[in-house]
């Protein structure tokens, strides 16, 4: 039993991988014995994350098709195969929609829903050649529900445009071996949440809103990443695990 969870002889990329959940990702993976490689948009992090992991690293910047291509080219040739690819970079904003500017709109889509879409046209090519993969895209509970009280409606669509663009591809991709599924996690302790949790209107809200009464600490969700990746997951495809302490109940 134990077996189907181990990820040895397996090769994963994870965006966003230098902190916060993606960190806690590339962590868990390596525990479960793959090859791991952080690729995030911050070098000097990157590699001091990876380094401090005993992982490797690649830079790119999700929003950048080419950018993207290049490192999972890169990853890929490096390990001889790409196995798991985790597309996890994100950002959050928060403005009144009345208000929210072309570029800010644009900025949240092309990181959180443009950049999702590029890493799985540059994971998929190479596992749908080799014939089996499993690629895990980080959505939200903010896919599922609008967030309150902060307005965030950028990021609420990309979110829930990563849910149903990782049911579209796994319609697309699963008879020729290639698993799409994503994860929803609620509030998280991380840097992107940092603000929120100062602000006590907001703090008390969101932990008011949700059943276990706490946010996670990032290595909460990352075992739900694991299994994802493992055979462990083996007929789970254009599914999304919500783990949110049971925000969505509500
Ligand atoms: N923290 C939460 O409460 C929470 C809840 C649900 C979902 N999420 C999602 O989880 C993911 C990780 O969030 P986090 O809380 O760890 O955030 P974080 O801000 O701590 O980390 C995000 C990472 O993504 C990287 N990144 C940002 N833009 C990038 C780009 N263009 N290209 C490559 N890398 C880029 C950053 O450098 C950083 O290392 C995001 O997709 C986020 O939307 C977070």
């Amino acid at each position: 039993m134990s077996d189907l969870f181990t990820l040895e002889g397996k090769t994963a990329v994870v965006t966003g991988g230098a902190r916060g959940i993606g960190e806690a990702i590339a962590t868990a993976l390596r525990d479960a014995h793959a090859r791991v490689f952080i690729c995030d948009i911050n070098p000097d992090v990157g590699a001091a994350t990876a380094q401090r992991l005993g992982v490797e690293f690649v830079a790119a910047d999700v929003t950048d098709s080419a950018s993207v291509d290049a490192a999972f080219g890169q990853v890929a040739a490096t390990a001889g195969t790409l196995d798991i690819a985790v597309n996890n970079a994100g950002i959050a904003h928060n403005h009144p929609s009345e208000d929210l500017s072309d570029e800010d709109w644009r900025r949240v889509l092309a990181v959180n829903l443009d950049g999702v879409f590029y890493c799985c046209r540059a994971a998929g090519r190479q596992m749908l050649q080799q014939g089996s993969g499993s690629i895990i895209n980080t959505g939200s509970m903010s896919g599922h529900i609008a967030n309150r009280p902060q307005p965030q409606s950028a990021y609420n669509a990309a979110k829930a445009g990563v849910i149903h663009l990782t049911k579209s591809l796994a319609g697309e991709w699963s008879a020729r071996g290639v698993r799409v599924n994503s994860i929803s996690p609620g509030y998280v302790g991380t840097e992107m949440t940092q603000l929120g949790m100062g602000n006590e209107e907001w703090r008390r809200t969101w932990l008011d809103s949700t059943p276990m009464g706490r946010v996670a600490q990032p290595r909460e969700i990352a075992p739900a990443v694991v299994f994802l990746a493992s055979d462990a997951a083996s007929f789970c495809t254009g599914t999304d695990l919500v783990v949110d302490g049971g925000y969505t109940v509500w």
